[in-house]
C-alpha cells in the first residue's frame, strides 16, 4: 500500500528512502491505544453535533474497537508507507468499514491528533510513574521509622562530620522525592489540556464542541489557542525535566548505596537478588541496580537537552521536527519508571549493618561539636571552645582514642571547664538525642517526621 491520504496533488510517488526517512510508525505505534481513544471521542462529538449520523459513529467505534484487538493480539500489519500510527489505523478502518471510515478525519488534522495522543499517553505514564514513586516513598518512610535509633556517621565533604540516625538520612531522601512528586503532579496539570479541535493550525469550519471532546477524554479544558495547541511540546520538556531531577536524586542515592555496600564502608547489605557477580572474580557481589540507575540518569538528561533543542527556534505552528519528540520522550518515560520500580523494590530490602555504622561514627570524632557546645554552655566563647576541642582531637589522633574514650583527666588538660558530666554529651546516643527539634536527627524527631510523611502519603 502506498500512502494515498494526501496523494491527490502529487505527480510522482515518494522516493523509497524518503518514505522510510519520514515515517514514524516504527516508534509511534506505541500511541495506538491513545489514537483510538482520541478517535472514538472525536467521532462521538461529531455525531452529537450532527456531522456524523449515529450509525456512522457506531460503525467507527466498532471498527476501531476491533482494530484495538488486532493490535493487542499482534495481528495488525503496520505499514511504513502509511507513515504513522494515525494513518495506519485510519487506513485499516476504511478497509474494514468502507467510506464511513474516511469520514472520521472530518474537522481534524494529524497535527491536533498527534498532540492529543501524546498528552493522553503522558497522562497515563505520569500516573504509572506516580504509583512507583509513592511505593518508593512509602518504603523509605517505613525503613526510616524502623531505623530511627540506628546511628551512623553523617558526612560533609564525605568526611565524618556528626552522628546522625540512619532513619534521618533515609527521610532526607524521602524529602527529595516529595519535591519530585509535587513537580510531577504540577506537570500533569499542563499535560491534561485538549489540543483536538485546533485541526491543522487555525481551527475548523465545523461547529465542533471542544468542551465535549475534552470531557469525553478526561481533559480539564480545551487548549485556548489553536496555533499554540498544535505546536506546544512544553509538557514533554517539563516531564523530562521532572524526570531528570528525579533521576538526579536517585543517582545520589545510588552513589551512597554503592559506597555503603563497599568493604571500606560496609554499612549495608543488599540482598543477592539486586546484585550480580563477576565472571572472573569469584568473591564479587556488585551493586548493579544502583550503579545502573546512576548511569541511566545520563540518558534522561540527554533526552531533556534533545527536546529543548528540538523545540528551539521552531516557528509556529506544527513542524515535522516535532515527530522527533517521541523517541526521547518514550525512553525518558520507560527509564524513569523502571528506575523507580527498581528502587521501590530494593529499598525495603536494605539490611543495615548497625554495628559497623555505629563504629564508623565513633571513630571519626563525630561528637567534637557536642564537646564545643558543652564548653559554651559552661561559659567558654565558641571560638575558644573550637580551639580547645581541636587540641583534644589532635591528642586523640596521636593516642588513637576517640573523645569518649579519654579519661576526665585527659580531657581536663585542655580546659578547666570540663567536668564529669561531659561524657553524657560525648556519646553518640547523647549527640543525636540532643538534636531534638523539628528537622533534627533525634530518634523521636525521626519517628515524628516519619509519621507526618505517612499521613501526607495517605492523603494521596
Ligand atoms: N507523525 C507525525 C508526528 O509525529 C504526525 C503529524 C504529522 N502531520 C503532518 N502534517 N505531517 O508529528
Amino acid at each position: 500500500t502506498t500512502n494515498q491520504s494526501w496523494g491527490g496533488r502529487f505527480s510522482e510517488p515518494t522516493d523509497a528512502f524518503v518514505e522510510r526517512f519520514t515515517a514514524s510508525v516504527i516508534f509511534d505505534q506505541r500511541l495506538a491505544h491513545q489514537d483510538i481513544q482520541g478517535s472514538i471521542a472525536h467521532a462521538t462529538m461529531l455525531a452529537r453535533i450532527g456531522v456524523l449520523t449515529g450509525d456512522e459513529r457506531e460503525a467507527i467505534v466498532q471498527g476501531l474497537t476491533e482494530i484495538r484487538s488486532e493490535i493487542d493480539n499482534g495481528e495488525f500489519e503496520w505499514s511504513v508507507p502509511l507513515e504513522d500510527v494515525h494513518m495506519n489505523i485510519e487506513a485499516r478502518l476504511t478497509q474494514k468499514i468502507g467510506i464511513i471510515g474516511k469520514k472520521l478525519h472530518t474537522g481534524r488534522s494529524r497535527n491536533d491528533q498527534v498532540a492529543t495522543d501524546i498528552r493522553l499517553f503522558m497522562r497515563d505514564a505520569v500516573d504509572v510513574i506516580e504509583g512507583e514513586l509513592i511505593r518508593l516513598r512509602e518504603g523509605l518512610v517505613e525503613l526510616a521509622d524502623r531505623e530511627a535509633d540506628t546511628i551512623m556517621p553523617g558526612f560533609t565533604h564525605l568526611q565524618t562530620a556528626q552522628p546522625v540516625t540512619f532513619g534521618h538520612h533515609l527521610l532526607a531522601w524521602q524529602e527529595m522525592l516529595a519535591r519530585d512528586h509535587e513537580r510531577l503532579l504540577d506537570c500533569r496539570k499542563r499535560i491534561n489540556v485538549l489540543p483536538l479541535g485546533a485541526a491543522a493550525l487555525a481551527g475548523t469550519t465545523y461547529p465542533i464542541d471542544r468542551h465535549m471532546t475534552a470531557e469525553l477524554l478526561g481533559f480539564t479544558r480545551p487548549a485556548e489557542n489553536s496555533l499554540d495547541a498544535v505546536s506546544d511540546r512544553d509538557f514533554a520538556i517539563e516531564f523530562t525535566s521532572v524526570a531528570s531531577l528525579l533521576l538526579m536524586h536517585l543517582s545520589r542515592m545510588s552513589e551512597e548505596l554503592v559506597l555503603w555496600t563497599s568493604a571500606q564502608f560496609d554499612f549495608i547489605d543488599l540482598p543477592d537478588r539486586f546484585c550480580t557477580g563477576s565472571s572472573i572474580m569469584p568473591q564479587k557481589k556488585n551493586p548493579d541496580v544502583p550503579e545502573l540507575v546512576r548511569g541511566k540518569t545520563g540518558r534522561v538528561y540527554g533526552h531533556l537537552i534533545s527536546l529543548l533543542t528540538l523545540m528551539k527556534s521552531q516557528p509556529l505552528a506544527y513542524n515535522k521536527d516535532n515527530q522527533e519528540d517521541k523517541e526521547p520522550l518514550f525512553d525518558a518515560v520507560d527509564t524513569v519508571r523502571d528506575c523507580l520500580k527498581a528502587f521501590a523494590d530494593m529499598i525495603p530490602a536494605i539490611e543495615p549493618k548497625k554495628a559497623n555504622m555505629f563504629e564508623a561514627a565513633r571513630k571519626g570524632f563525630s561528637t567534637a561539636t557536642d564537646l564545643a557546645d558543652y564548653l559554651v554552655r559552661n561559659g567558654v566563647a565558641f571560638r575558644d571552645a573550637h580551639e580547645i576541642v581541636g587540641q583534644s582531637v589532635a591528642y586523640g589522633l596521636k593516642e588513637e582514642k576517640d573523645l569518649s574514650e579519654m579519661s576526665l583527666e585527659e580531657l581536663q588538660q585542655f580546659s578547666g571547664s570540663i567536668n564529669a558530666d561531659v561524657f553524657e554529651v560525648l556519646t553518640l546516643e547523647g549527640s543525636v538525642a540532643a538534636r531534638n527539634h523539628i528537622g533534627g536527627t533525634a530518634p523521636d524527631q525521626v519517628r515524628a517526621a516519619a509519621q507526618r510523611a505517612r499521613e501526607v502519603l495517605h492523603t494521596l
